[in-house]
């Protein structure tokens, strides 16, 4: 699928006032800092339709981005940043698992995975979560430019350890947003989901 319009609609801090809407949704989600803003952005080819920065916890809201018209992408604040004040941090996940849990329009989740990183517990625990809710979803590794990426030893490492729990694997993307990989992939995706 190619992707001919892009833009930035809305932010909601919390779902019940995000308006009901026939428009089939696709949400990045993962720990702060993964690439979850920068995806989106490779996935438009916008630079900087969503806000992306070196520090975690960038994005604080549910912002939407309607993509060709006719479905949204949404831009989730990341979970898991230890830096935050209790409060906050309370805050951001009463809004993420809201929206899990009760956004209908919601069609995919695209949770993210640092492929640089060893299985983090957090990470386990949210897949795990969403399975268990019937939420369907991909897996999209990021950052697999980098370094320690290489050999793809902690995304072996992740897909054994859900393999303990579930009997099969979600689909898998591996993706670099500063190479564009995958970007092909995970369109296509969306366009066989679009398509049902
Ligand atoms: P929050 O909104 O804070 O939850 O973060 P986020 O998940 O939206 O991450 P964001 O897209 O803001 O990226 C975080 C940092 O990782 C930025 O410094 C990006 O430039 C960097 N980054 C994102 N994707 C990639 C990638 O594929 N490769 C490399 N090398 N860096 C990346
Ligand atoms: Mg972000």
């Amino acid at each position: 699928m190619s992707i001919t319009a892009s833009e930035f609609t809305t932010s909601y801090a919390r779902v019940d006032k995000i308006p009901v809407d026939r428009r089939p949704e696709f949400a990045f989600i993962g720990r702060s800092n993964v690439g979850k803003s920068s995806l989106l952005n490779m996935l438009t080819s916008r630079k900087e339709l969503a806000k992306t920065s070196g520090r975690p916890g960038k994005t604080q809201l549910i912002n939407y981005f309607l993509i060709n018209g006719s479905w949204n992408m949404t831009d989730l604040p990341g979970y898991g940043y230890a830096v935050q004040s209790k409060k906050t941090r309370s805050k951001w996940e009463t809004r993420t698992t809201n929206y899990f849990t009760k956004r209908e329009q919601l069609t995919c989740a695209m949770v993210l995975i640092d492929s640089n990183v060893p299985p983090q517990k957090i990470d386990l625990e949210f897949v795990n979560w969403l399975g268990e809710l019937g939420v369907p979803f991909v897996l999209v590794f990021t950052k697999t430019d980098r370094k320690k990426a290489r050999g793809l030893t902690q995304v072996e490492a992740f897909k054994k350890k859900l393999l303990e729990q579930w009997e099969e694997l979600p689909p898998v993307f591996l993706t670099s947003a500063v190479k564009q990989d995958g970007r092909e992939e995970l369109l296509a995706l969306i366009e066989k989901t679009l398509l049902g």
